[in-house]
């Protein structure tokens, strides 16, 4: 899998060497590269952004840098590569489209800042058939300074749902969110040792008897997501 990421900060995005992500990356299953934005800015301020039209707060990042970036990222790949634009107005970005994302090819993501990209940039990539579609995503009901936080949470998303990036000890499979017919959310977890600071770890846990442990953190799952997430399936 190849993942492009184009942004006014690219050192932002240093995490991604960090890590799973990091690990993934010496092991070949991910190429990620990162862009400065502002080498494609044409003018000789390097400019990104100007004000909105039709007035109203804010700054709005140029449709012409963001064209030369992504161009130049296209021609220099032989298949169409899928954009993603993390955007608080984009469609929910969750665990399904994270598994949606991890088996794309080739994926570029354009970070934008301020009050978001010319909106003809979305519409013009969605109509080439040189490119293989436009998500707009977003990562929650918040509003962030920019799509690069959210690009470092959509990789770690999709690429750890890669096969060879989690050993089985941590299989993806357990999920919160990715359970075919069990409750969304995971319940409670401990480790040694069985007593900390006068809290004891539940004794069905210790008990050796796996069927009961599975059902009480299939009871636990169940209640935590009922008090938490009660938009979220729940059988
Ligand atoms: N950019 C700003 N806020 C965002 C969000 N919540 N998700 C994705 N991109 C964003």
């Amino acid at each position: 899998m190849r993942i492009d990421i184009v942004s006014i900060f690219p050192e932002y995005l240093a995490p991604l060497e960090l890590s799973l992500v990091g690990k993934a990356r010496e092991a070949g299953i991910v190429d990620i590269r990162v862009h400065d934005l502002r080498e494609f800015a044409t003018d000789k301020h390097r400019s990104v952004d100007d004000t909105p039209y039709g007035g109203g707060p804010g700054m709005v990042m140029l449709p012409e840098p963001w064209g030369a970036a992504l161009d130049a990222i296209r021609t220099s790949v032989e298949q169409p590569p899928v954009l993603v634009i993390p955007s608080p107005s984009g469609y929910q970005f969750d665990q399904e489209a994270a598994a949606e994302v991890s088996d794309i090819e080739h994926v570029v993501i354009a970070c934008g800042r301020y009050e978001g990209i010319d909106s003809r940039v979305a519409e013009h990539y969605a109509g080439r058939d040189d490119w293989a579609g436009v998500r707009e995503y977003s990562i929650g009901d918040y509003v962030l300074a920019g799509g690069e936080a959210a690009a470092l949470a959509m990789v770690e998303a999709a690429v750890r749902l890669k096969p060879g990036v989690l050993g089985n000890a941590d299989s993806a499979v357990d999920d919160s969110f990715s359970k075919v017919d069990g409750a969304a959310l995971e319940g409670p977890v401990f480790t040694r040792p069985p007593a900390w600071r006068n809290l004891e770890v539940p004794d069905v846990l210790l008990s050796g008897d796996h069927a009961r442990i599975d059902a009480w953190r299939r009871q636990q799952a169940e209640e935590r997501t009922r008090a938490r997430r009660p938009d979220l399936p729940n059988p």
